[in-house]
């Protein structure tokens, strides 16, 4: 089938590793699906509901939430800052949470983290998975992609480790099970 699919960074930096992971997710993917990788978190406000009661949703929520809504389904690959997701994606959420239709609901989701450490940035994907629950996204289950020792496995932005290609492999095949069932 095919899929229209959205990512999101959970990193401003040009070069982060979770960008890189998302790039090598759409190489992995099936040819028939579309990759669209989202920018913009680096726009949005710091989230404050005076804001959001005097001047409605700033452009680039709305933008986001626009695409978000028009894609089958949603990548999110996020860093882990002190075991958690950093607050640039978590205000990203925020705003989003409270658009009309807010665009995660019933959406086909899948998590992905990279880091150098050995934990591979897993720790930022369980409170995202928690703050998910709250916004009923249907979210992958597994095999999960946490990409460890980040800064050697991708050579030039390049994923090069054969073993950690599988994994997205496998985990996208769970991701496609659960567009299937929404498509
Ligand atoms: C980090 N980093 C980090 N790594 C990790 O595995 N666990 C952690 O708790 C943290 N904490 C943390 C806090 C802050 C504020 C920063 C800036 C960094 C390191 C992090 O994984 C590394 O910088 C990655 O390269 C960030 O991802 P991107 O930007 O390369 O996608």
């Amino acid at each position: 089938m095919n899929f229209h699919i959205a990512t999101l960074c959970g990193s401003l930096r040009e070069a982060s590793v979770n960008r890189h992971l998302l790039q090598a997710a759409g190489e992995i993917a099936p040819d028939n699906w579309r990759f669209e990788h989202l920018s913009g978190l680096g726009d949005i406000p710091l989230y404050n509901q005076d804001i959001e009661d005097r001047d409605g949703f700033p452009a680039p929520v709305t933008r986001l939430a626009d695409a978000i809504r028009a894609a089958d389904g949603l990548i999110i690959s996020s860093p882990e800052y002190n075991y958690g997701p950093p607050g640039v994606l978590k205000n990203a959420i925020d705003w989003l949470s409270r658009v009309k239709d807010q665009p995660f609901e019933d959406l086909p989701l899948s998590l992905m983290s990279a880091s150098p450490s050995p934990m591979g940035g897993i720790r930022a994907q369980y409170p995202l998975r928690q703050i998910f629950v709250a916004l009923k996204a249907d979210v992958t289950p597994r095999p999960e992609v946490a990409v460890a020792s980040a800064y050697e496995w991708f050579d030039d932005g390049k994923l090069v480790h054969e073993q950690t290609r599988g994994v997205i492999a496998d985990h996208l095949s769970a991701f496609e099970a659960v567009l299937k069932r929404h498509a």
